[in-house]
Protein backbone atom coordinates (compact mmCIF):
# COMPACT_ATOMS: atom_id res chain seq x y z
CA UNK A 1 0.00 0.00 0.00
CA UNK A 2 1.34 3.12 -0.94
CA UNK A 3 0.08 6.96 -0.02
CA UNK A 4 1.23 8.46 -3.26
CA UNK A 5 -1.98 6.83 -5.14
CA UNK A 6 -4.43 7.92 -2.24
CA UNK A 7 -7.14 10.79 -3.70
CA UNK A 8 -5.42 11.03 -6.79
CA UNK A 9 -7.32 10.42 -10.37
CA UNK A 10 -4.93 8.30 -12.18
CA UNK A 11 -5.18 7.69 -16.33
CA UNK A 12 -3.02 4.93 -18.09
CA UNK A 13 -3.00 5.42 -21.45
CA UNK A 14 -3.14 1.58 -23.21
CA UNK A 15 -4.65 0.43 -19.82
CA UNK A 16 -5.77 -2.26 -21.88
CA UNK A 17 -3.12 -3.64 -23.38
CA UNK A 18 -0.52 -6.64 -22.26
CA UNK A 19 1.61 -4.41 -20.15
CA UNK A 20 -1.50 -1.86 -18.89
CA UNK A 21 -3.79 -4.70 -17.49
CA UNK A 22 -0.81 -5.41 -15.45
CA UNK A 23 -0.48 -2.25 -14.43
CA UNK A 24 -3.62 -1.02 -13.75
CA UNK A 25 -3.79 -4.49 -11.46
CA UNK A 26 -1.11 -3.73 -9.69
CA UNK A 27 -2.79 0.16 -9.28
CA UNK A 28 -5.40 -0.97 -7.77
CA UNK A 29 -3.99 -3.67 -5.56
CA UNK A 30 -1.52 -0.73 -4.10
CA UNK A 31 -4.84 1.32 -2.85
CA UNK A 32 -5.20 3.34 -6.37
CA UNK A 33 -8.57 4.47 -7.39
CA UNK A 34 -9.63 2.64 -10.82
CA UNK A 35 -7.87 3.69 -13.46
CA UNK A 36 -9.40 5.79 -16.33
CA UNK A 37 -7.96 3.74 -19.91
CA UNK A 38 -8.84 5.39 -22.89
CA UNK A 39 -9.66 3.01 -25.51
CA UNK A 40 -8.16 3.61 -29.17
CA UNK A 41 -11.69 3.69 -30.71
CA UNK A 42 -12.93 6.57 -28.45
CA UNK A 43 -9.92 8.23 -28.23
CA UNK A 44 -7.26 8.25 -30.77
CA UNK A 45 -4.31 9.63 -28.85
CA UNK A 46 -2.48 10.35 -32.39
CA UNK A 47 -4.42 13.56 -32.12
CA UNK A 48 -4.68 16.61 -30.20
CA UNK A 49 -8.48 16.84 -30.08
CA UNK A 50 -8.59 13.26 -28.57
CA UNK A 51 -5.95 14.01 -25.75
CA UNK A 52 -7.43 17.68 -24.83
CA UNK A 53 -10.73 16.02 -24.59
CA UNK A 54 -9.13 12.88 -22.35
CA UNK A 55 -7.68 15.61 -20.25
CA UNK A 56 -11.25 17.00 -19.73
CA UNK A 57 -13.13 13.84 -19.12
CA UNK A 58 -10.34 12.26 -17.02
CA UNK A 59 -9.01 14.99 -15.33
CA UNK A 60 -6.20 13.66 -13.91
CA UNK A 61 -3.65 14.16 -11.61
CA UNK A 62 -1.05 11.47 -12.69
CA UNK A 63 -1.02 10.14 -15.97
CA UNK A 64 1.17 6.70 -17.10
CA UNK A 65 1.66 6.35 -21.00
CA UNK A 66 1.96 3.41 -21.99
CA UNK A 67 -0.33 3.47 -25.62
CA UNK A 68 1.88 2.50 -28.12
CA UNK A 69 1.87 0.67 -31.68
CA UNK A 70 4.27 -1.93 -31.15
CA UNK A 71 5.35 -5.17 -32.34
CA UNK A 72 8.36 -7.67 -33.62
CA UNK A 73 10.74 -7.04 -36.27
CA UNK A 74 8.05 -7.96 -39.09
CA UNK A 75 5.99 -5.54 -37.91
CA UNK A 76 8.44 -3.06 -37.42
CA UNK A 77 9.15 -3.66 -41.02
CA UNK A 78 6.40 -3.47 -42.11
CA UNK A 79 4.98 -0.30 -40.55
CA UNK A 80 8.20 2.09 -40.15
CA UNK A 81 6.33 5.17 -40.75
CA UNK A 82 3.05 4.29 -38.99
CA UNK A 83 5.09 3.26 -36.22
CA UNK A 84 7.17 6.52 -35.96
CA UNK A 85 4.52 8.76 -36.69
CA UNK A 86 2.35 7.15 -34.25
CA UNK A 87 4.07 6.97 -31.17
CA UNK A 88 5.97 10.52 -31.71
CA UNK A 89 2.71 11.71 -32.02
CA UNK A 90 1.18 10.16 -29.19
CA UNK A 91 3.83 10.85 -26.44
CA UNK A 92 3.99 14.66 -28.26
CA UNK A 93 0.34 15.21 -27.90
CA UNK A 94 0.35 14.14 -24.12
CA UNK A 95 3.28 15.48 -22.76
CA UNK A 96 2.21 19.10 -24.01
CA UNK A 97 -0.92 18.34 -22.40
CA UNK A 98 0.63 17.52 -19.52
CA UNK A 99 2.07 20.45 -18.97
CA UNK A 100 -1.18 22.52 -20.19
CA UNK A 101 -3.37 20.78 -17.67
CA UNK A 102 -0.66 21.09 -14.77
CA UNK A 103 -0.30 17.20 -14.38
CA UNK A 104 1.69 16.46 -11.33
CA UNK A 105 3.12 13.78 -12.81
CA UNK A 106 3.89 12.40 -16.33
CA UNK A 107 5.49 8.88 -17.02
CA UNK A 108 6.65 7.92 -20.73
CA UNK A 109 7.11 3.96 -21.17
CA UNK A 110 10.86 4.03 -23.42
CA UNK A 111 11.85 0.71 -24.82
CA UNK A 112 15.10 -0.66 -24.80
CA UNK A 113 14.86 -0.66 -28.92
CA UNK A 114 16.05 3.49 -28.02
CA UNK A 115 19.60 2.00 -27.56
CA UNK A 116 22.01 2.33 -30.70
CA UNK A 117 22.62 -0.77 -32.29
CA UNK A 118 26.54 -1.75 -31.40
CA UNK A 119 25.87 -0.57 -27.45
CA UNK A 120 28.61 -2.08 -25.27
CA UNK A 121 26.23 -4.86 -23.15
CA UNK A 122 24.80 -4.25 -20.66
CA UNK A 123 23.06 -0.93 -21.52
CA UNK A 124 24.16 1.79 -19.35
CA UNK A 125 21.32 4.82 -19.80
CA UNK A 126 24.23 6.91 -20.39
CA UNK A 127 24.91 5.51 -23.60
CA UNK A 128 21.54 6.07 -24.91
CA UNK A 129 22.59 8.15 -27.63
CA UNK A 130 26.15 6.69 -28.14
CA UNK A 131 24.86 5.51 -31.53
CA UNK A 132 21.54 4.75 -33.82
CA UNK A 133 19.27 1.96 -33.21
CA UNK A 134 19.51 -0.98 -35.18
CA UNK A 135 17.32 -0.51 -38.48
CA UNK A 136 14.32 -2.78 -37.98
CA UNK A 137 12.94 -1.05 -35.02
CA UNK A 138 14.39 2.57 -35.60
CA UNK A 139 12.00 4.39 -36.25
CA UNK A 140 10.29 3.06 -33.39
CA UNK A 141 12.96 3.52 -30.79
CA UNK A 142 14.25 7.01 -32.24
CA UNK A 143 10.77 8.36 -31.90
CA UNK A 144 10.87 6.98 -28.28
CA UNK A 145 14.17 8.50 -27.27
CA UNK A 146 12.83 11.97 -28.85
CA UNK A 147 10.35 11.81 -26.25
CA UNK A 148 13.05 11.61 -23.33
CA UNK A 149 14.18 15.09 -24.90
CA UNK A 150 10.76 15.99 -24.44
CA UNK A 151 10.52 15.63 -20.94
CA UNK A 152 13.54 16.91 -20.58
CA UNK A 153 12.98 20.39 -21.77
CA UNK A 154 9.81 20.56 -20.72
CA UNK A 155 11.05 19.81 -17.00
CA UNK A 156 13.88 22.85 -17.80
CA UNK A 157 11.37 24.97 -19.44
CA UNK A 158 7.82 24.43 -17.86
CA UNK A 159 8.80 22.24 -14.40
CA UNK A 160 6.84 19.44 -15.88
CA UNK A 161 7.48 16.33 -13.37
CA UNK A 162 7.84 13.50 -16.46
CA UNK A 163 9.83 10.52 -16.09
CA UNK A 164 11.17 8.24 -18.59
CA UNK A 165 11.75 4.56 -17.44
CA UNK A 166 12.85 1.62 -20.28
CA UNK A 167 11.35 -2.01 -19.87
CA UNK A 168 13.65 -4.46 -21.60
CA UNK A 169 11.63 -7.61 -24.18
CA UNK A 170 8.75 -8.15 -21.89
CA UNK A 171 6.32 -11.08 -21.65
CA UNK A 172 3.58 -12.64 -20.08
CA UNK A 173 0.11 -13.42 -20.15
CA UNK A 174 -1.76 -11.64 -22.38
CA UNK A 175 0.59 -10.70 -24.66
CA UNK A 176 0.04 -10.80 -28.16
CA UNK A 177 0.00 -13.80 -29.99
CA UNK A 178 -0.52 -12.81 -33.10
CA UNK A 179 2.30 -14.57 -35.74
CA UNK A 180 2.03 -11.70 -37.92
CA UNK A 181 2.81 -9.01 -35.29
CA UNK A 182 3.93 -10.67 -32.53
CA UNK A 183 7.39 -10.31 -30.11
CA UNK A 184 9.48 -13.45 -29.91
CA UNK A 185 8.62 -15.55 -26.94
CA UNK A 186 4.74 -15.53 -28.19
CA UNK A 187 5.87 -16.55 -31.44
CA UNK A 188 7.89 -19.27 -30.36
CA UNK A 189 5.67 -20.51 -27.86
CA UNK A 190 3.06 -21.12 -31.12
CA UNK A 191 5.30 -22.71 -33.34
CA UNK A 192 6.40 -24.98 -31.17
CA UNK A 193 2.78 -25.71 -29.78
CA UNK A 194 1.48 -26.17 -32.99
CA UNK A 195 4.64 -28.53 -34.18
CA UNK A 196 3.47 -30.64 -31.23
CA UNK A 197 -0.35 -30.75 -31.62
CA UNK A 198 0.26 -31.23 -36.06
CA UNK A 199 3.11 -33.83 -35.06
CA UNK A 200 5.01 -31.59 -37.21
CA UNK A 201 9.04 -32.77 -36.52
CA UNK A 202 10.75 -29.40 -37.90
CA UNK A 203 9.94 -25.74 -36.75
CA UNK A 204 11.54 -22.87 -38.61
CA UNK A 205 12.62 -20.01 -36.79
CA UNK A 206 13.60 -16.28 -37.88
CA UNK A 207 17.44 -15.42 -38.17
CA UNK A 208 20.88 -17.15 -36.99
CA UNK A 209 19.46 -18.08 -33.21
CA UNK A 210 22.67 -16.09 -32.49
CA UNK A 211 21.53 -12.74 -31.56
CA UNK A 212 20.83 -12.31 -27.61
CA UNK A 213 17.78 -11.01 -25.55
CA UNK A 214 16.69 -9.84 -22.09
CA UNK A 215 13.45 -10.71 -21.26
CA UNK A 216 11.14 -9.05 -18.44
CA UNK A 217 8.41 -10.62 -17.17
CA UNK A 218 5.30 -8.25 -17.88
CA UNK A 219 4.41 -8.08 -13.61
CA UNK A 220 7.99 -7.08 -12.68
CA UNK A 221 7.72 -4.81 -15.52
CA UNK A 222 4.38 -3.30 -14.01
CA UNK A 223 6.05 -3.01 -10.40
CA UNK A 224 9.25 -1.31 -11.56
CA UNK A 225 6.51 1.47 -13.11
CA UNK A 226 4.26 1.47 -10.00
CA UNK A 227 7.73 1.79 -7.70
CA UNK A 228 9.11 4.47 -10.04
CA UNK A 229 6.28 6.54 -10.02
CA UNK A 230 5.55 6.41 -6.45
CA UNK A 231 9.18 7.72 -5.74
CA UNK A 232 10.83 9.45 -8.81
CA UNK A 233 11.07 13.11 -9.99
CA UNK A 234 12.87 13.53 -12.61
CA UNK A 235 12.86 12.07 -15.94
CA UNK A 236 16.61 10.69 -16.10
CA UNK A 237 15.87 7.61 -17.95
CA UNK A 238 15.99 4.31 -16.20
CA UNK A 239 16.05 0.64 -17.50
CA UNK A 240 13.88 -1.60 -16.48
CA UNK A 241 15.15 -5.22 -16.92
CA UNK A 242 16.40 -8.06 -15.11
CA UNK A 243 20.19 -7.97 -16.39
CA UNK A 244 19.78 -11.52 -17.72
CA UNK A 245 21.35 -12.07 -21.28
CA UNK A 246 19.87 -15.69 -23.25
CA UNK A 247 20.48 -16.15 -27.17
CA UNK A 248 17.44 -16.94 -29.49
CA UNK A 249 18.99 -20.48 -29.84
CA UNK A 250 18.50 -21.27 -26.62
CA UNK A 251 15.37 -19.83 -25.85
CA UNK A 252 13.86 -21.61 -28.44
CA UNK A 253 15.60 -24.85 -27.00
CA UNK A 254 14.24 -23.68 -23.86
CA UNK A 255 10.55 -23.04 -24.91
CA UNK A 256 10.61 -26.23 -27.32
CA UNK A 257 11.47 -28.30 -23.97
CA UNK A 258 8.66 -26.58 -22.26
CA UNK A 259 5.90 -26.94 -24.60
CA UNK A 260 7.36 -30.49 -25.36
CA UNK A 261 8.66 -30.27 -28.94
CA UNK A 262 11.34 -32.54 -29.45
CA UNK A 263 12.20 -32.17 -33.25
CA UNK A 264 14.40 -29.96 -35.18
CA UNK A 265 14.70 -26.40 -35.22
CA UNK A 266 15.68 -24.67 -38.25
CA UNK A 267 17.06 -21.40 -38.97
CA UNK A 268 16.14 -19.36 -41.87
CA UNK A 269 19.00 -16.94 -41.96
CA UNK A 270 17.18 -15.11 -44.69
CA UNK A 271 15.23 -13.68 -41.71
CA UNK A 272 17.04 -10.53 -39.72
CA UNK A 273 18.48 -11.16 -36.01
CA UNK A 274 17.36 -7.70 -35.26
CA UNK A 275 19.55 -5.80 -33.03
CA UNK A 276 22.82 -8.36 -32.33
CA UNK A 277 22.58 -8.37 -28.42
CA UNK A 278 20.14 -7.10 -25.55
CA UNK A 279 21.14 -6.99 -22.30
CA UNK A 280 20.53 -3.64 -19.52
CA UNK A 281 22.29 -2.68 -16.89
CA UNK A 282 19.71 -2.48 -14.15
CA UNK A 283 21.43 -0.80 -11.49
CA UNK A 284 19.86 2.32 -11.53
CA UNK A 285 17.01 1.23 -10.86
CA UNK A 286 17.95 -0.75 -7.89
CA UNK A 287 19.54 2.19 -6.77
CA UNK A 288 17.03 4.83 -7.07
CA UNK A 289 13.88 3.11 -6.02
CA UNK A 290 14.86 -0.27 -4.92
CA UNK A 291 13.48 -2.39 -7.36
CA UNK A 292 14.69 -5.59 -8.88
CA UNK A 293 13.33 -8.37 -11.08
CA UNK A 294 11.85 -10.93 -9.00
CA UNK A 295 10.66 -13.94 -11.86
CA UNK A 296 13.28 -16.46 -13.42
CA UNK A 297 13.00 -16.94 -17.39
CA UNK A 298 11.79 -20.54 -16.48
CA UNK A 299 9.09 -19.26 -14.32
CA UNK A 300 7.62 -16.74 -16.02
CA UNK A 301 7.56 -18.96 -19.17
CA UNK A 302 5.86 -21.66 -17.07
CA UNK A 303 3.14 -19.11 -16.25
CA UNK A 304 2.92 -17.65 -19.84
CA UNK A 305 2.92 -21.54 -21.67
CA UNK A 306 0.17 -21.70 -19.33
CA UNK A 307 -1.75 -19.03 -20.15
CA UNK A 308 -1.24 -19.28 -23.78
CA UNK A 309 -2.86 -23.41 -23.72
CA UNK A 310 -6.26 -21.99 -21.73
CA UNK A 311 -6.55 -19.36 -24.55
CA UNK A 312 -5.91 -21.71 -27.20
CA UNK A 313 -7.55 -24.52 -28.97
CA UNK A 314 -8.07 -27.87 -27.75
CA UNK A 315 -4.87 -29.77 -29.66
CA UNK A 316 -2.77 -27.03 -28.02
CA UNK A 317 -4.12 -28.07 -24.57
CA UNK A 318 -2.99 -31.62 -25.13
CA UNK A 319 0.97 -30.82 -25.69
CA UNK A 320 2.87 -31.54 -22.61
CA UNK A 321 4.76 -29.76 -20.49
CA UNK A 322 8.17 -29.74 -17.78
N1 LIG B 1 5.96 -5.43 -25.31
C1 LIG B 1 7.25 -5.20 -25.09
O1 LIG B 1 8.09 -6.13 -25.09
C2 LIG B 1 7.74 -3.80 -24.81
C3 LIG B 1 9.11 -3.60 -24.55
C4 LIG B 1 9.56 -2.33 -24.23
C5 LIG B 1 8.65 -1.28 -24.17
N2 LIG B 1 7.34 -1.49 -24.43
C6 LIG B 1 6.41 -0.36 -24.31
O2 LIG B 1 5.43 -0.72 -23.36
C7 LIG B 1 4.19 -0.08 -23.68
C8 LIG B 1 3.07 -1.09 -23.72
O3 LIG B 1 3.33 -2.03 -24.76
P1 LIG B 1 2.43 -3.35 -24.92
O4 LIG B 1 3.32 -4.41 -25.39
O5 LIG B 1 1.61 -3.55 -23.70
O6 LIG B 1 1.51 -2.94 -26.14
P2 LIG B 1 0.00 -3.40 -26.50
O7 LIG B 1 -0.39 -4.64 -25.81
O8 LIG B 1 -0.06 -3.36 -27.99
O9 LIG B 1 -0.88 -2.24 -25.90
C9 LIG B 1 -0.81 -0.97 -26.43
C10 LIG B 1 -2.07 -0.23 -26.12
O10 LIG B 1 -1.95 1.05 -26.73
C11 LIG B 1 -3.22 1.48 -27.09
N3 LIG B 1 -3.15 2.31 -28.29
C12 LIG B 1 -2.49 2.05 -29.45
N4 LIG B 1 -2.71 3.04 -30.33
C13 LIG B 1 -3.54 3.93 -29.72
C14 LIG B 1 -4.15 5.16 -30.13
N5 LIG B 1 -3.94 5.66 -31.35
N6 LIG B 1 -4.93 5.80 -29.24
C15 LIG B 1 -5.15 5.29 -28.00
N7 LIG B 1 -4.60 4.15 -27.56
C16 LIG B 1 -3.81 3.47 -28.41
C17 LIG B 1 -4.06 0.25 -27.40
O11 LIG B 1 -5.34 0.51 -26.89
P3 LIG B 1 -6.69 -0.29 -27.37
O12 LIG B 1 -6.56 -1.66 -26.76
O13 LIG B 1 -7.81 0.49 -26.80
O14 LIG B 1 -6.64 -0.34 -28.87
C18 LIG B 1 -3.34 -0.88 -26.66
O15 LIG B 1 -4.10 -1.40 -25.59
C19 LIG B 1 4.43 0.66 -24.99
O16 LIG B 1 4.70 2.01 -24.70
C20 LIG B 1 5.66 -0.01 -25.57
O17 LIG B 1 6.39 0.86 -26.40
C21 LIG B 1 6.85 -2.73 -24.75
Amino acid sequence: MSNFWRNKRICVTGGAGFLGRAVCRLLRERGASDPFVPRSTEYDLTTSESVERLMQDAKPDVVLHLAAEVGGIGANQKRPGRFFYANLAMGMHLTEAARRHNIQKFVQIGTVCGYPKHCPAPFKEEDLWSGYPEETNAPYGVTKRALSVMLESYRAEYGLCGLYLLPVNMYGPHDNFDLETSHVIPALIRKFAAAVANGTGEVVCWGTGRASREFLYVDDAAEGIVLATETLENPEPINLGTGREITIADLASLIAKMVGFDGRIIWDTSRPDGQPRRQLDTARARDRFGWVAKTSLEDGLRRTIAWWRVQAESPLIKCSSH
